[in-house]
C-alpha cells in the first residue's frame, strides 16, 4: 500500500517553502511526538524562535510579502499547518491545551507579520517613498533608497520657516487667573487640591453629617466599587473646591489667606447653564478677630476690581453647612448697570432684576475648625470667612456667552475669538 504522507508534511512540496528550506534557518512544522504540555511548549518555542529569526532578516517589501505568505497564507501557511498537524491530530483529552497553544501561536505570528509590515512601510513612508516605489527607482531595499536621498539632500536655510499658530488662553482659565490676581493683590496665596477626593474632605470635615440632606444638594459623582471602604475613605469627584480649605488648614497654621481655583464635577445634565464639569474659585481667610465686616469689605473690593468700580454688592441670608452665618452675594448687573434694561430691551443676564447672584460665603462654622483644631485652629481663638464662586458663570457674563457648553466643546472657531 502506498505510504500516506502525513498531512502536515504535504506543505514542504510548496514552492515557496522549498525556497526557504534551502536557507539554514528554514523552519517546517514538525509532527508532535505526544501532546503533553512539555512537548507542546518545546515545539511552540522552536516555532517562535524561527519566526523571530525570519522576521529580523526582512529588509524589503518583497521579502515581507514572502514572509507573510509563508506564515499566514490560508492555504498551507505555517499557521494552517500547525492547525492541521497539531490541533486536528490532538486526542480529545489534549484538545483544550493544544487549542490554547495554537491560539497563542496564531496571534503571535499574526502580530509579528503585521508589526513587520508596519516597520517596512514606515521606513519608506517617512520619506514619502512607498516600498514598491523604492524598487522602481532601482534600489533593492527601501532602506537603501532612504540612505541615498539623505546623502544628496542638504538643508536650505534660505527657505521660509513653518509658521506655528499661537494658542490662546481659554476664556474660563483667563477669568480664573483674573479673579486669582485680584486676591493675590490683597495678599492671598494660591492653593490647590485633588479633583478625586474622599468623602471626608468633600463632606464630613465640612460639617455635612452622614445622611444629611445637604449632601443631596451636591449631586455627587462617586467612584465605583468603593462600598468595602469606610464611608469617609470612599472616593468621589469633588463637588466643590471647599475640601481644599480643610487640606490647607491641616498643612498651614493660622493666620492664612488663600484662594483655591479648580475643577469640580456634579451629576448635572448639560444644558446652556449647567455642565457636569465646571470651575470654582474658593477663598478662605482665618486669623484672630476676623469678622463679617472683613468678609463684606474684601468681597466688595474684589467685585469692584473685577467688574468695575461702579458695581455695588448686596448680601442676603443663605445656608451652607460649613459657614454660619451664611450668605449669598449679589452684584449690580454689570451688563445693564443695574437698571434691568438695555435700551428698550429687557436685560437677560440679570433677568431684569438689575442684580446678579455671584457667590456663596459666610463665617467659617466652628464645627469645621474642630476638625483641624490640632493645627492651631481652636474655634475659641480664631475666626474666619470663606467664599466660593463659579468661574464659568463669571466668564459667561463677562464675555456675553449664552451657552456654557461652548466653553468645553473645543471648537477653535469659538475659542479663537478670545485670542
Ligand atoms: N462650596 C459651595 C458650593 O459649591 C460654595 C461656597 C459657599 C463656598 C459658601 C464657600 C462658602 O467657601 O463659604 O455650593
Amino acid at each position: 500500500m502506498k505510504k500516506q504522507i502525513p498531512h502536515g508534511l504535504k506543505s514542504i512540496r510548496n514552492d515557496k517553502v522549498k525556497k526557504f528550506r534551502k536557507a539554514p534557518v528554514a523552519y517546517s512544522v514538525p509532527k508532535l511526538k505526544d501532546f503533553s504540555a512539555a512537548s507542546l511548549d518545546k515545539a511552540a518555542d522552536k516555532l517562535r524562535s524561527a519566526l523571530e529569526t525570519e522576521a529580523e532578516a526582512i529588509d524589503t517589501w518583497d521579502q515581507w510579502v514572502a514572509f507573510r505568505d509563508r506564515w499566514v497564507a490560508r492555504k498551507n501557511g505555517i499557521v494552517t499547518q500547525v492547525r492541521e498537524t497539531w490541533l486536528k491530530n490532538a486526542p480529545p483529552s489534549a484538545k483544550a491545551g493544544v487549542g490554547k497553544a495554537f491560539n497563542a501561536t496564531k496571534k503571535l505570528v499574526e502580530d509579528t507579520v503585521d508589526g513587520k509590515r508596519q516597520s517596512v512601510m514606515r521606513w519608506a513612508e517617512e520619506r514619502e517613498l512607498g516600498p514598491p516605489e523604492a524598487s522602481k527607482r532601482g534600489f533593492s531595499t527601501a532602506k537603501e533608497a532612504v540612505r541615498a536621498i539623505y546623502q544628496f539632500e542638504r538643508l536650505d536655510i534660505t527657505l521660509p520657516g513653518i509658521p506655528r499658530p499661537l494658542g490662546a488662553e481659554h476664556p474660563v482659565i483667563k477669568t480664573m487667573n483674573e479673579i486669582v490676581s485680584v486676591f493675590r493683590n490683597l495678599g492671598y496665596s494660591v492653593q490647590e487640591g485633588p479633583v478625586i477626593e474622599t468623602d471626608y474632605y468633600n463632606f464630613e470635615a465640612l460639617n455635612f453629617p452622614l445622611n444629611h440632606p445637604a449632601r443631596d444638594t451636591q449631586d455627587t459623582l462617586f467612584i465605583a466599587n468603593q462600598e468595602s471602604k469606610p464611608v469617609r475613605d470612599r472616593l468621589l469627584l469633588r463637588t466643590h473646591t471647599s475640601p481644599v480649605q480643610i487640606r490647607t488648614m491641616e498643612k498651614l497654621k493660622p493666620p492664612i489667606r488663600i484662594v483655591i481655583p479648580g475643577k469640580v464635577h456634579r451629576n448635572d445634565p448639560p444644558d446652556a447653564s449647567h455642565s457636569p464639569m465646571f470651575h470654582q474659585i474658593e477663598g478662605l481667610a482665618v486669623d484672630t478677630n476676623i469678622t463679617f465686616g472683613d468678609l463684606k469689605g474684601t468681597l466688595d473690593h474684589a467685585m469692584k476690581a473685577l467688574f468695575g468700580s461702579s458695581v455695588k454688592t448686596s448680601f442676603r441670608p443663605s445656608f451652607f453647612p460649613f459657614t454660619e452665618p451664611s450668605a449669598e452675594m449679589m452684584v449690580t448687573c454689570f451688563i445693564c448697570g443695574g437698571s434691568g434694561k438695555r435700551g428698550s430691551e429687557p436685560c437677560r443676564p440679570c433677568k431684569q432684576t438689575g442684580w446678579i447672584e455671584i457667590l456663596g460665603c459666610g463665617m467659617v462654622d466652628p464645627n469645621v475648625f474642630e476638625f483641624v483644631k490640632d493645627n492651631g485652629y481652636d474655634p475659641r481663638k480664631v475666626s474666619g470667612f470663606a467664599f466660593g464662586m463659579g468661574a464659568d458663570r463669571v466668564a459667561l457674563l463677562k464675555y456675553g456667552v449664552d451657552d456654557i457648553q461652548l466653553f468645553f466643546q473645543g471648537d477653535v472657531r469659538f475659542l479663537r475669538q478670545f485670542a
